[in-house]
């Protein structure tokens, strides 16, 4: 019995003695090559924002340099135009680019330029301006309510927050709609080393793709 426990005694100091020899030799680094890894590159924050493409303008107003104007603190005084126009000297910076969608008035009620206009005519406020774009863009619009086109932002689970859906107007400007070309983000990092070979593994991706 009691040479058992010695030979088991003995057996513990080996391996107490091995370990520490492993662990003095892994704190002074003793054998094994440099592994140079690569620097991590920042992605630009635009990559991951949550922000729109652009501002949508939910409020019938007008910014004239320092000064927010209503629209009709203008338009009470001015007849609407008879003519169909696409575009008016007072309002150089809207450059009507949308097709044979090309007048004013298909989109911005004639009496009050504080509304737009549905397919009936009927007003429509600034903030429900994806119903003016339901006149031409049926099949788009119907994709869009299903949360198939556009974006939804914050929660898919509605008992843990709100589901927001960008308007129509927060991506497409609506006198000029085409979606401008987006710089594409940086392409992920390759387990490449800094040398330029690859690792075993890298490789293994290249043969088979
Ligand atoms: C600083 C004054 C001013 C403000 C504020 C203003 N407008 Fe105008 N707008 C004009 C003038 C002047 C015209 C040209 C009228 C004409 O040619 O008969 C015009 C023309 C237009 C037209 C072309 C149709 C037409 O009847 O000639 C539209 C559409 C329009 N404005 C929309 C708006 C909207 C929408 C707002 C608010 C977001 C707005 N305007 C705010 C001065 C203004
Ligand atoms: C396709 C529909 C459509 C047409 C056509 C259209 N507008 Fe608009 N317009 C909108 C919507 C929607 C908004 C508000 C949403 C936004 O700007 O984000 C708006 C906003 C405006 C504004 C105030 C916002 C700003 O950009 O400062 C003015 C002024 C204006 N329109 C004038 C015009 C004039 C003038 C014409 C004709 C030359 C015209 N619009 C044609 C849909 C239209
Ligand atoms: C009166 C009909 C009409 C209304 C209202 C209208 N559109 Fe359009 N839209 C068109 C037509 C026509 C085209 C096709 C233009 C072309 O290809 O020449 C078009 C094209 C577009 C395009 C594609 C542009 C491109 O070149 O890729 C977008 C995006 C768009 N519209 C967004 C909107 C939005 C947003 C609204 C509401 C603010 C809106 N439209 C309201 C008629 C309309
Ligand atoms: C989150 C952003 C976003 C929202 C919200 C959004 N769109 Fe778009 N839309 C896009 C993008 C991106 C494209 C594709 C542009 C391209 O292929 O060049 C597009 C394309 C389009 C086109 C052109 C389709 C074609 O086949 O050429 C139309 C028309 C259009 N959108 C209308 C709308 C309307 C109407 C709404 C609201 C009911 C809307 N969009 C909401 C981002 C959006």
């Amino acid at each position: 019995m009691a040479t058992v426990r010695n030979k088991n005694n003995a057996c513990v100091w080996v391996m107490v003695l091995a370990f520490s020899g492993l662990a003095v030799s892994f704190v002074f680094d003793g054998w094994g090559e440099e592994r140079e890894t690569h620097q991590v590159v920042v992605i630009a924050p635009d990559f991951y924002s949550k922000l729109p493409v652009r501002q949508p303008r939910l409020e019938a107003t007008l910014v004239l340099g320092d000064y927010t104007y209503r629209c009709n603190t203008c338009h009470q005084h001015l007849k609407p135009s008879q003519v169909q126009k696409s575009a008016v000297s007072a309002h150089p910076e809207i450059l009507l680019n949308h097709g044979v969608n090309n007048y004013c008035a298909t989109c911005h009620d004639r009496e009050d330029r504080e509304k737009l206009v549905d397919i009936n005519g009927e007003k429509v406020s600034f903030a429900q301006s994806q119903v003016t774009c339901l006149q031409c863009h049926g099949p788009i619009y119907r994709d869009w309510e299903k949360g198939v086109h556009g974006r939804m932002n914050d929660y898919w689970d509605k008992r843990r927050g709100e589901v927001r859906k960008l308007t129509c107007v927060a991506c497409h400007d609506p006198h000029d709609p085409a979606f401008k070309p987006m710089v594409p983000s940086p392409a992920p990092q390759r387990l490449g080393r800094l040398d330029g070979s690859v690792t075993p593994i890298a490789k293994e991706f290249d043969d088979d793709h």
